[in-house]
């Protein structure tokens, strides 16, 4: 597979299908009145193929959420259009779901009401939502907790359960922003087994966004590795770890040097003018 960033080789287009998503010259310049703009995002261009797992891995502020965004058109591109199944990306799209690090359930309502929420707004309450809800919440062990309310579940349980609302409408790509961040390392592990299980099943394209190298090397196909100030792609990596992937590959050497070439790509970008240097006319955030 073959994958260009913002150095200027451009892919050819992703093979189209259900969920391919193209990236094209995307990069994203924040203006605020009365402050400097904020270069986010430069120039990204990356092909992702349809059932494709990646991963987007990098230090806060490198552009990982504002590029997750611009992939679902919850945010314009300031240059660059995203092509999913060949088309530009619309708000809405029922293709494209979301799913955020908080879960965001709605206090009021039952996890099963929560949801089946995507599918409702959409006027697509139908009984393949209200089926693939069932099924769903009985591979993530929710069944039996669908009329409880989010306070009544615990953390990890509520992550599942905005998971599961971000599948109910059967979307192809899957869009997930440090959805296990605020779990401690052992429910995170359970719910990366969960998470390949379902794309397995499923085969959702998915970008993943994380903080973590390693649950970013255990599930992705691919790994981009992004840098901050101003926001950038600096490498694209294949992960040669084969599937299925299980817990103990982790201490795999095959496994450890990927994960220690990532980290030593990222440190290696982190140094004080490592940005300025390859990009120096560009704005600096204001912190
Ligand atoms: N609405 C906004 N207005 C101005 N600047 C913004 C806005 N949103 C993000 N930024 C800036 O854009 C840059 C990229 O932010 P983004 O949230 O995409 O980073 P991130 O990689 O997701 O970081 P984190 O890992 O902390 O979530 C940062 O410098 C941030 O301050
Ligand atoms: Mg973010």
């Amino acid at each position: 597979m073959t994958t260009s960033v913002h150095t200027g080789r451009i892919d050819p287009p992703a093979q189209q299908g259900r969920g391919s998503i193209d990236i094209r010259g995307v990069s994203k310049l924040y203006r605020r009145a009365g402050s400097p703009p904020v270069q986010a995002l430069l120039p990204v261009n990356l092909s992702i193929a349809p059932g494709e797992f990646v991963s987007l891995v990098g230090p806060s502020g490198c552009g990982k959420t504002t590029l997750l965004m611009m992939l679902c058109d919850l945010l314009d591109p300031t240059t660059g259009t995203v092509l999913i199944d060949g088309r530009p990306v619309l708000a809405a799209d029922p293709t494209v779901s979301i799913a955020f690090q908080k879960p965001t359930l709605l206090r009021w309502k039952t996890v099963l009401d929560n949801v089946l929420l995507p599918a409702r707004i959409m006027h697509k309450l139908d009984e393949g939502a209200r089926r693939r809800a069932d099924e769903l919440l009985q591979i993530t062990g929710l069944n039996a907790f669908k009329d409880r309310y989010p306070h009544e579940l615990s953390g990890g349980m509520q992550q599942r359960a905005s998971i599961v609302r971000a599948l109910v409408t059967d979307p192809n790509v899957l869009l997930m922003d440090e959805p296990f961040a605020a779990l401690d390392e052992f429910t995170r592990d359970l719910l990366n087994d969960e998470l390949l299980r379902l794309w397995t099943n499923r085969r959702k394209t998915v970008v993943f966004v994380t903080h973590n190298i390693s649950e970013a090397v255990y599930l992705s196909d691919r790994v981009v590795i992004m840098a901050p100030r101003p926001g950038r792609v600096l490498d694209v990596i294949d992960i040669p770890v084969p599937r299925p992937r299980r817990a103990e590959m982790r201490d795999d050497i095959e496994f450890m040097q990927v994960v220690r070439r990532i980290r030593t790509s990222l440190n290696d970008s982190s140094g004080p003018t490592a940005g300025e240097t390859k990009q120096p006319a560009l704005v600096e955030e204001q912190s």
